[in-house]
């Protein structure tokens, strides 16, 4: 006789216990807790006092580049005072401590994975402390940082900083709408999520596409999917367990070895 089918947590820490591979997919409700507004949260979200296309596009820098660095430098400002909360900790230590078994991919640009010691962040959407040049350098085609001479370290400061020899600017190294996601990085998260046996979908409204669609990828490929989340999202029905309440409460939780 077979016992009672195990807790929604039960049965999600089996699947962690049990699978070579994980891939976890995070969007802004993992950084909730530590006082990171999420986008969709109306009242006080990221876009609460903004039209996302006055700042978020590379038309908006183009035709207001002061307004839009200035707007980012400020974001960067009270990123720096912000901490990882115990989702985040839990993560990195997960893959300290099994290296090469948890795959991190992201969308947030608030480099807080980073901060808590997670290795191999695929940063889907950026990284909001790094810069690249607005359009590729005339010298090198590229858009910053392999040859010195051509690195916006090295722009002359300003708001934003430029190139002295050109006038090319410096802009954030995140993804603006419209734009598309860096290459390499997605094609390292399909990877990763075609591959794994078990993916951990947390904090993320799973509204924004390519992104979302790692997802669904990993179940098509067999996985295992656990969304975790405080509310329901556009990804539930994707997911084989369902975790209500939030990643800082749940993941280390769920990570404990
Ligand atoms: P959203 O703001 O769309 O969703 C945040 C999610 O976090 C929601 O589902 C919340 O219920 C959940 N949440 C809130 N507090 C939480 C907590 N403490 N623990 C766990 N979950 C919590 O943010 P994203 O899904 O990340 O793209 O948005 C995806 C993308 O949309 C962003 O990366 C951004 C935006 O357009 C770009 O900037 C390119």
């Amino acid at each position: 006789m077979t016992g009672a089918p195990p807790a929604p947590l039960e049965q999600a820490r089996q699947w962690v216990r049990q699978a070579r591979r994980i891939a976890v997919l995070t969007g802004a409700g993992v950084s909730a807790e530590s006082g990171v507004p999420t986008f969709r949260d109306v009242q006080v979200g990221l876009w609460a006092n903004f039209r996302a296309e006055d700042l978020a596009t590379p038309e908006a820098f183009r035709a207001h580049p002061q307004r839009v660095w200035d707007w980012y430098a400020a974001r960067r400002a009270q990123l720096a005072q912000v901490q990882p909360n115990a989702g985040h900790v839990a993560l990195a230590e997960f893959q300290r401590r099994h290296p090469g078994r948890l795959t991190l991919i992201t969308q947030n640009v608030d480099g807080l994975h980073q901060k808590a010691g997670s290795m191999g962040v695929l940063a889907l959407h950026g990284n909001l402390s790094e810069n690249r040049w607005l359009d590729p350098c005339l010298k090198t085609g590229l858009y910053g940082q392999t040859v010195r001479s051509c690195d916006p370290a090295q722009a002359v400061p300003g708001h934003p900083p430029h190139c002295a020899e050109c006038h090319n600017l410096v802009r954030p190294d995140v993804v603006w709408f419209g734009e598309m996601l860096p290459e390499d990085v997605l094609a390292a998260a399909h990877h990763a999520a075609s591959a794994c046996e078990l993916m951990l979908v947390a904090g993320t409204s799973g509204m924004v596409y390519p992104a979302a669609g790692l997802a669904h990828l990993a179940r098509q490929s067999g996985a295992r999917v656990v969304v975790l989340n405080p509310e329901p999202t556009d990804l539930d029905e994707t997911a084989h367990v369902r975790l209500t309440g939030t990643s800082a409460q749940w993941l280390p939780l769920l990570l404990a070895d």
